[in-house]
């Protein structure tokens, strides 16, 4: 019998936040888009969510537990993995040097990293990639090959994707992977994950606002790559304090409130969040960085994701802050899913980005960023 076979792979996307675990299983094939054959949530209980001392003995000992469980209740096909690890466990950003041989690169791009982490090089892994070479002027006659500068007054500049994790955490979270029985296939610091299942091989201009249980993550992402990434201690938690202080009220109803869909912005709400007050700084901070190196930097969109995007009214405070287009992001978008799911993506789908992105990466038309290139 003559046919023609189709490649498949199925794969999951396991992002590990602090105040819940979300895995989805997508298949990965070369004739359509990739599509959701599965997925699963379940939140992690308090005792986890306390950073403290014993945090990566609570990490390494419980979660592969609940993900075990988590896994064996989802009926995923496939043991196949790709996990995210936390903004705050690594480094994503660009850096600029001057055009130089590629055999000095690796050195260049070590010295500039030490500028970015606060500890030996020796306790990360660093992956780079350079992404643009840009001219400033281009020179009239052809450049000499092995040259490192063109002449004095055009020096080339070439801009590296540098991609930085500390090996503590990979270990904890390779641990993790394995001990709940799965083959890892890679890691990847989140805010990759995002950027491939919010944006992809989209042109434009955006910031994408994470803001989840206890963290941001404001990423500024010009076409498809990450310029800036910075991360802050304000989150979903900080929200609720705000409320249930504001009103008078347990964090528990405060909470309930929260999820409830409450409008805490509308005019009769007296309610002032610090921590959104916190976050719109970081990102007025990657604005003004953004306009001191570009002429044309009006964004096209500020993408909102994580659970705190669900935050009724959270969308309109920042566009009306910025004076920018802002939605809530929809990782949905580059992937196929049945059609009864529809609804329940309207609602959950700030929530899967980290992990569709990982998923993702198995497909053919990935952004190629990861901690696993070199
Ligand atoms: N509808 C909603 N409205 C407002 N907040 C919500 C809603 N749904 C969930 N949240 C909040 O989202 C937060 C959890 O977000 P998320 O699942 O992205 O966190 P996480 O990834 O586990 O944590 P982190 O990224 O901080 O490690 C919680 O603080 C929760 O209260
Ligand atoms: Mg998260």
């Amino acid at each position: 019998m003559f046919g023609f076979s189709f490649g498949k792979k199925t794969i999951l996307g396991i992002d590990i936040g602090t105040a819940s675990l979300k895995v989805v299983e997508l298949e990965i094939r070369d004739d359509k888009p990739p599509h959701l054959s599965n997925y699963a949530w379940m939140p992690i209980p308090e005792v986890i969510k306390e950073d403290n001392d014993s945090e990566k003995s609570f990490f390494e000992t419980n979660v592969p537990e609940f993900l075990k469980k988590l896994l064996k209740e989802a009926k995923f096909k496939t043991k196949d993995a790709y996990v995210s690890i936390s903004a705050f466990g690594g480094l994503v950003t660009l850096i600029e040097l001057p055009e130089m041989p590629e055999k000095d690169l690796e050195q260049a791009v070590r010295f500039e990293a030490h500028k970015y982490i606060p500890t030996s090089l020796d306790n990360v892994t660093i992956s780079w990639e350079v992404v643009e070479g840009e001219s400033l002027a281009e020179p009239a006659s052809s450049p000499e090959k092995e040259g490192v500068i063109l002449d004095d007054k055009t020096p080339k500049k070439i801009q590296v994707l540098l991609v930085a994790a500390f090996k503590n955490r990979i270990s904890a979270y390779e641990k993790v992977v394995k001990a709940a029985g799965l083959n890892l296939r890679g890691i990847e610091i989140e805010s990759i994950s995002m950027v491939e299942s919010l944006i992809g091989n989209d042109q434009g201009k955006f910031v994408i606002i994470d803001i989840g249980f206890r963290v941001c993550n404001v990423i500024y992402v010009e076409k498809g790559i990450i310029r800036a990434n910075r991360n802050i201690d304000a989150g979903g938690a900080n929200i609720t304090s705000t409320i249930a202080k504001g009103m008078g009220i347990s964090e528990e109803r405060a909470e309930g409130f929260k999820i409830s869909g409450k409008n805490f912005f509308s005019a009769s709400s007296s309610l002032r969040f610090p921590t959104l007050d916190a976050i719109s700084s970081e990102v007025a901070r990657i604005l003004e960085a953004a306009a001191r190196d570009k002429s044309n930097h009006r964004l096209d969109a500020i993408i909102l994701s994580g659970g705190t995007a669900g935050l009724n009214g959270l969308a309109e405070y920042f566009q009306t802050k910025f004076n920018i287009k802002t939605v809530i992001g929809n990782p949905f978008g580059r992937i196929t899913y049945d059609k009864k799911l529809e609804p329940l993506v309207e609602k959950i789908k700030n929530e899967f980005s980290v992990c569709i992105g990982l998923a993702l990466k198995e497909s053919e038309n990935h952004t190629k960023w990861g901690l696993n290139k070199k």
